[in-house]
């Protein structure tokens, strides 16, 4: 369940440690690939960071928003080098008592970087308590219980903040509103893909075909950390396979071996499609009965297969369920039906959509 152990999922798995850290970008230079990745943000990025440096002043506070596996990490480690700071780096969930966010914070250090990862999970009393620290460098700390409780107002050094959240609707709007900029990450291009998998071929010492690059990039779900990943597993066949350079059929061989087609797609996500298609006649179908349909979680449907589902054009949600599109139907080989520009005659109408 949760997709967990997914050759693409985009959550970490342990196996992902077993990676050179020269596969993660140092500085934004490295990060950006010299300006082919993620041009925009590096952009802005860059100057926010020159300004600050040029006032002698604390970066801004920086909220990274988007999906796992993007890089919001890679980059508050990035932020931090630039700045040539310290980086401390905590989580939500790992906050658990006010207590402990009060003691990281009195300890900071002039200009250092705080990393909260999670962030739309911290308790609301931890929240709070990072309300004053993020505008005005202090927090309100209550001593002793009861009447004789006394509040001791403590000065911080002035610090960033970054956080990073991979559902940045769930943030209240307080906590949104004191980063002085969000960036949102969306799914790389397989263009960007195909630099990073280059970079890490040479990392892992693989050589590799532009071909056998090219075909990784248009199965890595936009996603580095999926990317990374799948390379890895074209290393393994090209090690056992005794060959010089990995090859596109050997992408095309190792990676149907993992049951990842040339879309990027698992079997999962096949039956995610198939299921649509064949039981519920290209849908409408509500997310509930499609998950009881399929014995998912409903949470883990939504959250974690169906993202790259719906930006790959397969399925569409919509206010009455979830719909199979055109291009599901011709993935599975099947004549889409009349209500979504098939042939009519061929598909029963009651699946129209
Ligand atoms: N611009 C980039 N260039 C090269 N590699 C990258 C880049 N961005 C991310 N990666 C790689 O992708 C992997 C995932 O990145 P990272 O852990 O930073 O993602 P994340 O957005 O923090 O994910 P999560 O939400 O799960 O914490 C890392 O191995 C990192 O090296
Ligand atoms: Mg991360």
């Amino acid at each position: 369940m949760e997709g967990e152990g997914r050759l693409i999922g985009s959550e970490p798995q342990p196996a992902d440690i077993y990676a050179p850290a020269e596969l993660r970008p140092r500085t934004l230079e490295e990060f950006s690939a010299g300006g082919r990745i993620k041009a925009d943000l590096v952009r802005q990025l860059g100057v926010m960071l020159k300004a600050a440096r040029a006032r002698s002043e604390p970066l801004e506070h920086i909220l990274l928003a988007g999906p796992p596996g993007l890089g919001k990490t890679t980059l508050a480690y990035v932020i931090a080098e630039e700045l040539g700071s310290r980086l401390i780096a905590t989580s939500g969930p790992v906050l658990e008592r006010t207590g402990d966010l009060v003691s990281i914070l009195t300890s900071l250090e002039r200009g250092d970087v705080l990393f909260i990862d999670e962030v739309h999970r911290l308790s609301r009393p931890v929240e709070e308590t990072l309300y004053p620290a993020m505008e005005d460098f202090r927090v309100d700390v209550v001593i002793g219980q009861g009447p004789g409780a006394r509040t001791v107002r403590l000065e911080l050094e002035p610090f960033t903040l970054i956080g990073a959240t991979t559902r940045s609707g769930l943030l209240t709007g307080p906590m949104r509103s004191r980063f002085g900029h969000t960036f949102h990450f969306s799914p790389y291009t397989p263009e960007e893909l195909a630099v990073i998998i280059r970079r890490a071929a040479r990392v892992l010492e693989l050589a590799i075909s532009d071909q056998a690059v090219e075909a990784l990039a248009r199965r890595g779900r936009g996603t580095p950390r999926i990317a990374i990943r799948l390379l890895k597993r074209v290393r393994d066949w090209v090690q056992v396979e005794g060959k010089p350079q990995a090859e596109e059929e050997d992408v095309d061989r190792a990676l149907t071996l993992a049951g990842v087609d040339e879309h990027g797609l698992d079997r999962m996500d096949r039956r995610i499609l198939e299921t649509i298609v064949e039981k519920f006649e290209g849908g409408p179908v509500g997310l509930d009965t499609l998950a009881a349909a399929l014995g998912e979680e409903r949470d883990t449907l939504s959250e974690v297969y169906e993202p790259y589902l719906i930006q790959m054009g397969f399925i569409k949600r919509t206010p009455r369920g979830r719909v199979a599109t055109r291009r599901a139907f011709e993935l599975l080989g099947l004549p889409p039906p009349p209500s979504i520009g098939g042939e009519p005659g061929l598909f029963d109408e009651t699946g129209e959509g």
